[in-house]
């Protein structure tokens, strides 16, 4: 089997590609990847892949490539919040204008598509909503990151419907583990205390996230491929709600450090509040279960690759560490 993947160089993609270079054996991977500050050829070092550099919303480049693949498995994204309230329109020319760009070309090419998007797509929940995102969750995105995905997740499920495009979509909460970019809050707490600096916690730290370890993110892909109906959307999630103040206070007592030495900063604006994945339709019809249960343990080793990876996020820890101080972050 070919598959193409889409930002493999990136988080997800790039542990998507080490797992089914170990896992699967008789699969051939290509990834496309523009390798913006967000992708890394160090992600996929040593691996035997076909990485080209190109733009997802070029349709010179995308064309051949799904040309020749079976699968498409479309990660390429701007996938940053906070980035997208500084400048919105890469969000829209990546996440919009290159999504349109893979579904013209399976389109014209009847190759099978996964489409992997977020739960951010549904808004946010309150604290005490007993409730949690389904599949017919009403879409309510609050930032240009989560709008411009859930466009994305429309474009799909329209040419589904209207084109017979072999689709399925995936909206997952938040991941951990390697190869995540220092931007992004576990990445970013962890490499400030192994770097002598204080975690920023935005705001009061009472927003939840629903984290799930990237390994089971991507082994639910692996399973919606295999097995998933066409034109079905699978929330994927852990259940792994915790609160971010917990998180921080947990990686800092992983780190051997006193759990309330991290700071307060700036909000982000129109922060969502909480998010939690009903998967029952994932794992009651497909049979997927999580391997990491226990969070403590998870993030454990994720702060030791940290640690022993430091050559990977070491060249750009100042500059992240700058952006967000001239937002008060
Ligand atoms: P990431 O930012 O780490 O990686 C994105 C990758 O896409 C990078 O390698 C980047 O170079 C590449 N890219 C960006 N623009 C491109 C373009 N125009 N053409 C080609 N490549 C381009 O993101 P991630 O966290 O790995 O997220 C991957 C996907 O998973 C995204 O679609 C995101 O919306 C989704 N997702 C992420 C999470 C999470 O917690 N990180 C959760 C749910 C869903
Ligand atoms: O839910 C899935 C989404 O999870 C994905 O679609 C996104 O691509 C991914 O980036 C992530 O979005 P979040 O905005 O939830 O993740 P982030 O790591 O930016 O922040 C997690 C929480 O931590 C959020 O409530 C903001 C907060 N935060 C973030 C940073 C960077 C802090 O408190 N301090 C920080 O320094």
């Amino acid at each position: 089997m070919r598959v193409l993947v889409t930002g493999g160089a990136g988080f997800i993609g790039a542990n998507f590609v080490r797992q089914t270079l170990t896992e699967r054996p008789d699969v051939q991977v290509t990834v496309l990847d523009k390798l913006t500050y967000a992708g890394s050829r160090g992600s996929l070092a040593g691996l035997d892949v076909e990485l080209v550099e190109g733009d997802v919303a070029d349709r010179d480049v995308v064309d051949p490539l799904v040309a020749q693949a079976d699968v498409v498995v479309h990660f390429a994204a701007e996938s940053h919040n906070d980035n997208s309230l500084n400048d919105p329109w890469p969000f829209v020319h990546t996440n919009i204008v290159g999504t349109f760009t893979v579904l013209e070309a399976v389109r014209r090419h009847g190759t099978r598509l996964h489409h992997i998007s977020t739960d951010e797509v549904y808004g946010d929940l309150e604290l005490d909503d007993p409730a949690k995102f389904t599949a017919t969750t009403p879409y309510n995105p609050s930032s240009p990151y989560s709008s411009t995905k859930a466009g994305s997740d429309m474009l799909v499920r329209a040419w589904v419907r209207s084109f017979g495009v072999a689709a399925t979509l995936s909206n997952c909460s938040n991941n951990y583990g390697p190869y995540q970019h220092i931007e992004k809050f576990i990445p970013r707490q962890i490499t400030n205390v192994l770097d002598g600096r204080r975690p920023k916690l935005y705001g009061a730290g009472l927003n939840v996230r629903d984290w799930i370890h990237v390994a089971d993110h991507n082994a639910a892909v692996w399973d919606i491929i295999d097995r998933g109906q066409v034109g079905r959307t699978y929330l994927i999630g852990a259940d792994g709600e915790m609160s971010n103040k917990a998180v921080v206070e947990l990686v800092l007592e992983l780190l051997g450090k006193d759990p309330g030495d991290y700071d307060h900063v700036a909000d982000r604006p129109g922060h969502d509040l909480r998010y939690a994945i009903d998967s029952r339709p994932l794992r009651e019809e497909l049979g997927w279960e999580p391997r990491f249960h226990d969070f403590r343990a998870g993030l454990a080793d994720t702060i030791e690759w940290y640690r022993t990876n430091e050559a990977w996020w070491r060249p750009q820890k100042d500059a992240v560490e700058a952006k967000y101080a001239a937002t008060g972050q």
